[in-house]
């Protein structure tokens, strides 16, 4: 049977992928981010999963603000990097899983009551392709094959926290009644507290990041209760990004034990937080 073998929450900072293809890692500024994430390097090398669910939101990128969909699932065979502007990111073509993907929304719409929209063709931006960058490194291939699970997280109204974290707990559902064999990660990225815009631009809150680095090990639920309007005052307009993690928490268990936690500020004009679990 299929099985999580852990889940990952990070941030997806373009600039951080940047960084990466133009061999900035070992630069000063960029040094501590990249010495901090390390161990999770580590970490996934071991485990080796098989398919990584990686759940980030597209940045209008390939979903203008004509269609947006507020959950939606890659069935594809493959998805290629987006151009955000300055050609594709040099970075590999996801194989995806179109097997597990089609289980997932069979699980997801029949048995959970969850609509997800199913996407065969999609380009996938720096939201997917930043996290793989920075737990893969810059391999010819990434080393398992993806499956994007895009939400909506910019467009008014987004989904609640609540949602994501009831999500994340049917994924999981759907990913042990899996029969195929397959060690599966799950990723939760966005966050932490940034604003990109208006009189607020390169708001941080660490202390409200560290909260919800705490309780997202120890107290999701009370994450979950979250409205929109305090991650708004609190993280910022951009901030919003991190309910996406609760996707991935709520795939865990609810004991967790900790792997590694990180949190490092300033990643551009953001804070910069990384977390990673496996079931206790
Ligand atoms: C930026 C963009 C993002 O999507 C994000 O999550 C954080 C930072 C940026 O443009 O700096
Ligand atoms: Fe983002």
């Amino acid at each position: 049977m299929a099985r999580i073998i852990g889940g990952v929450g990070t941030s997806h900072v373009p600039s951080i992928g940047a960084a990466i293809d133009h061999g900035k890692v070992d630069d000063p500024y960029w040094r501590p981010l990249f010495e901090g994430v390390q161990p999770a390097r580590k970490w996934i090398e071991k485990m080796k999963p098989d398919v990584a669910i990686v759940v980030y939101n597209d940045h209008a990128s390939r979903f203008a603000l004509d269609m947006t969909p507020t959950f939606a699932i890659g069935m594809g065979e493959r998805f290629s990097p987006h151009d955000e502007g300055y050609g594709p990111r040099p970075v590999p073509v996801c194989q995806g899983d179109p097997a597990l993907a089609w289980h997932l929304a069979e699980s997801l719409v029949l048995k959970d009551e969850f609509d997800i929209a199913m996407v065969s063709e999609m380009t996938v931006d720096h939201g997917l392709t930043v996290p793989l960058s920075l737990l893969f490194g810059q391999p010819e291939a990434w080393p398992c094959r993806i499956i994007p699970l895009c939400v909506n997280v910019i467009q008014y109204p987004q989904p609640t926290a609540l949602r994501c974290l009831r999500l994340g707990q049917a994924l999981r559902r759907a990913i042990d009644a899996y029969e195929p064999d397959l060690k599966v990660a799950i990723f939760g990225t966005g966050g932490m507290s940034h604003q990109l815009q208006g009189e607020r631009a390169g708001l941080i809150n660490a202390d409200y990041d560290k909260m919800w680095l705490d309780k997202m090990e120890s107290d999701p639920q009370s994450l979950a209760r979250i409205s929109h309007t305090e991650l708004l005052r609190e993280a910022g307009s951009e901030g919003l990004e991190i309910i996406m993690w609760l996707i991935m928490r709520g795939a865990l268990d609810s004991s967790v034990r900790r792997i590694h936690r990180f949190y490092h500020v300033p990643a551009s004009n953001t804070a910069y937080g990384m977390l990673i679990m496996e079931n206790a």
